[in-house]
């Protein structure tokens, strides 16, 4: 599995790490041996929530007598994010992870607190070592520049967001300007939380071509071609271990410049939203 500096951290993270949210819909021990194999399979970054029902509770097992493998990442929920409410929602997600620390906790979305108030809490959380870095998820640029002259360089390690073939909207802004500014890029819904490009379409057929080339699967190939660049990671779901099995196998996989580009042109950026037709 390869591993690259995860930000402005000092961290080396997996680039496809394991997503969780519904991992808790179905049967537990499923679940639980999901996680594991990927864990064995190198995806050591697990990205969780105080949103996900019981997710914490099952990573809490699924990482038993090997959480220091992991790079664990959980979220504050907007409504809970003033400065003492951040403080208390992660002191009940290291109870139900069962551990000491989270090596990132992220904002979720922006909501009505001032971002001043919970980066003040991210940052107390941090002195207190019950968090190891912390970031944003779902922040636009205008976000992330306010949050940029709130805490200055070097804070703001990630931002987690939406992105996978059939959504490539980061690509005009969000990315760039996290690159200049080291911060990590995470995609999460990787794989269209669900929706796959079917090997019917033209898009599925270039991905099982490409696939066949390297005895890959059209998953891997795509998670490899969102994990492209030095600042990004995805975290894809699976919530059965031979899902996670097949995902972890994106990590070693590498694409040659060509048939990057043959994906590029297959599944295109798409305008800014700002070029956009007005109805
Ligand atoms: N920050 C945010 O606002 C935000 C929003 C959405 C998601 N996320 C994070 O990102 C993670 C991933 O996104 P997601 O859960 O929305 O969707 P996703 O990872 O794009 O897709 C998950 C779906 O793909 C299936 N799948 C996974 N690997 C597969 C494989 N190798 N073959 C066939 N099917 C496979 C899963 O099935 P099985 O479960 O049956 O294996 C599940 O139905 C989340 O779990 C969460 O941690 C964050």
């Amino acid at each position: 599995m390869e591993r690259r500096r995860f930000g402005s951290t000092n961290r080396e993270v997996a680039v496809i790490g394991q997503g969780t949210w519904n991992i808790d819909s179905g049967d537990e021990a499923f679940a639980i041996a999901a996680l594991r194999r990927g864990l064995d399979l190198g995806m050591t970054h697990i990205d969780t929530a105080e949103m996900y029902g019981d997710a914490e509770e099952i990573i809490a097992k699924a990482i038993v007598g090997r959480r220091d493998e992991v790079f664990l990442v959980s979220k504050v929920l907007p409504q809970n994010a003033s400065r003492s409410g951040t403080i208390a929602a992660c002191e009940r997600s290291l109870a139900r992870l069962k551990t000491d620390r989270l090596d990132s906790y992220l904002l979720h979305w922006r909501g009505q607190y001032p971002l001043e108030d919970t980066f003040a809490a991210f940052e107390q959380l941090r002195r207190e070592g019950k968090i190891l870095s912390w970031g944003v998820s779902n922040f636009d640029v205008p976000d992330l520049e306010e949050a940029g002259d709130i805490v200055g360089e070097g804070r703001l390690v990630c931002n987690q967001v939406l992105y996978h073939l059939e959504e490539r909207a980061i690509e005009h802004a969000v990315l760039p300007w996290c690159e200049k500014h080291d911060v990590a890029v995470v995609a999460y819904s990787p794989f269209g939380h669900g929706s796959f490009p079917s090997s019917r379409t033209p898009g599925g057929r270039v991905l099982q071509e490409i696939a066949n080339a390297h005895n890959a699967t059209p998953r891997q190939v795509a998670l490899r071609f969102l994990v492209r660049r030095p600042s990004l990671f995805a975290i894809p779901k699976a919530s059965r271990p031979e899902h996670a099995a097949e995902n972890a196998g994106a990590g070693d996989l590498r694409l040659t410049k060509a048939e990057l580009a043959r994906i590029d042109e297959a599944f295109p950026l798409g305008p800014r939203p700002s070029e956009l037709p007005t109805l």
